[in-house]
């Protein structure tokens, strides 16, 4: 059995020290670097844009999963895969016409995803499901980093992952929100393949064991 990806989100870093933190990073277990962007319309808060993403691939070893938080995404597809995004997601809620921009993602070379806020079930999805790589549920109301997991991602988590199942796919179910070793083993249970984690690596004791912890579930005396 393939083993769940870690993604640790940048949001969360020293912004003062970027560079150090993505170094960190490099230097765990994690699988992707988790990179919000986010506009001040579609979210209330606004993060940085693609000139930030370009510094960050430079000191990133890792695969940079780009989640953007921003209205009319078609406009900054491009940018963000010029800038070094390998995979790209855009908001089921932000986009008229989402077969359009998924095609649009895949066309410049990266993996294509959709993110479904907690209030957008996952039946939704059906008719493009098969056009992706991977959808963000998103477990918290998207703009702001360390909120509180909210549970009935647990029940779509589960209905995603049969539709995934019924249809014979690949796709990937990543988590977004609120994620942390108290509830990062029922997230996987549930069927999920990816967890971001923001607050719950970079403000622990130890953000190097944060990541062993959660790749490493259920290994006993490994974190308090
Ligand atoms: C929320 C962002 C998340 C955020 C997660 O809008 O999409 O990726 O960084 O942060 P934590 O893990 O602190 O909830
Ligand atoms: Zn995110």
């Amino acid at each position: 059995m393939i083993k769940h990806l870690v993604a640790p989100s940048i949001l969360a870093a020293n912004f003062g020290n970027m560079q150090r933190d993505i170094e960190m990073i490099n230097d765990t277990d994690a699988d992707w670097l988790h990179i919000d962007i986010m506009d001040g319309m579609f979210v209330p808060n606004i993060s940085f844009g693609a000139d930030i993403v370009k510094v960050i691939k430079k000191y990133s070893q890792l695969p940079m999963d780009v989640h953007l938080m921003i209205e009319k995404p078609d406009r900054y597809i491009q940018s963000y895969r010029d800038a070094g995004a390998d995979n790209i997601s855009v908001h089921y809620e932000a986009c008229t016409h989402l077969h359009r921009v998924i095609e649009q993602i895949k066309s410049t070379g990266a993996k294509a995803g959709v993110a479904l806020n907690p209030h957008t079930p996952v039946s939704l999805l059906d008719d493009v499901l098969e056009d992706l790589d991977l959808v963000i549920l998103m477990s918290v109301n998207p703009g702001f980093g360390g909120q509180k997991f909210i549970y009935q991602t647990i029940n779509k988590i589960k209905q995603l992952k049969e539709m995934i199942i019924v249809k014979n796919l690949s796709t990937l179910i990543e988590i977004d929100g609120g994620v942390g070793l108290q509830n990062a083993e029922v997230i996987l249970q549930a069927g999920a393949d990816v967890l971001v984690a923001g607050s719950s690596v970079f403000h622990a004791e130890n953000p190097k064991l944060a990541v062993y912890a959660l790749k490493n579930l259920g290994v006993k005396g490994l974190y308090a």
